[in-house]
């Protein structure tokens, strides 16, 4: 800690400056991101706490051609599923055969529980409006997740790998390193957008990297320069953190 921030409350402004502006970022330019730049958001990221200091996860980082490569494998997985992951039967039947389904460690797909698929509607529907694509334009959203897949962009991709032999701690783990890079990242002038969607393909990744048996795909991200577009104007709602209810009496 350095003298000019010597109390709690000096901390505060910077911390809130931080926290706020960090948000899911969907469009990059593509300028790359230094590499030095690059190894000290790791290296911050380096400082998030763990489970008996375990730190039970890896980064997998795509840069340069590597990056351009993975961007485009994850493009062709998309447009190969569009129509499945729509509830075409044919479509699934399709890639059932040619041996092309998702791949990925964990069900991204899955549905939610009902409690909480509320939300992601409510989000779903927020962004959609905010970009302006209408209900039922299944070709402009087939368009707009596409871009998902090209990491919207950035010059940096990551991979979130788990150690499997300690689950759920690891995925709780990896969660924490991973917002500390968000804030960093931030912190250093950069954007991110955390990429769950490309978790639902091991292939990409496994074609560029080589992943230990025991670590399983948890997310990807993207990291780079915020470009100027109207989708990054969008902001999610934050709900209140719920509270459990404490037993009377
Ligand atoms: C693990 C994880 C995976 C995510 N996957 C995606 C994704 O695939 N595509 C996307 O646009 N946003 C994704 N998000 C971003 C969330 O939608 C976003 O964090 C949330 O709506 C809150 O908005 P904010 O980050 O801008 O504050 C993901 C977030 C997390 C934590």
């Amino acid at each position: 800690m350095t003298d000019a921030h010597s109390s709690v409350e000096d901390l505060r402004p910077d911390f809130d400056a931080v926290l706020h502006r960090r948000r899911a970022v969907r469009a990059f330019r593509t300028d790359p991101v230094p590499e030095d730049l690059l190894t000290e958001v790791l290296d911050d990221a380096a400082q998030a706490p763990s489970w008996s200091n375990t730190r039970p996860y890896m980064l997998a980082i795509a840069t340069g051609e590597r990056a351009e490569r993975i961007r485009a494998a994850y493009a062709a997985e998309f447009d190969r599923s569009a129509a499945a992951q729509r509830g075409d039967k044919a479509a699934m039947a399709k890639l059932a055969l040619t041996g092309s389904m998702p791949d990925g460690d964990y069900k991204v797909w899955a549905p939610y529980p009902a409690d909480l698929r509320m939300r992601s509607v409510r989000l779903g529907k927020a962004l959609y409006t905010h970009i302006g694509i209408p209900r039922g334009d299944k070709a402009a959203r087939d368009a707009y997740n596409r871009r998902n897949g090209e990491a919207f962009g950035a010059p940096v991709i990551g991979f979130v790998l788990v150690h499997s032999g300690i689950m759920p701690f690891a995925a709780m783990d990896a969660g924490l390193m991973l917002q500390t890079l968000f804030l960093s990242a931030t912190a250093h002038g950069l954007a991110t957008c955390p990429i769950g969607m490309l978790a639902a393909w091991r292939r990409p990744i496994d074609a560029e990297f080589e992943v230990p048996e025991e670590y399983k795909l948890i997310t990807g991200f993207a990291l780079g320069y915020e470009a100027d577009e109207p989708i990054n104007a969008f902001r999610a709602e934050h709900d209140p953190i719920g509270l459990v209810p404490p037993r009377e009496g």
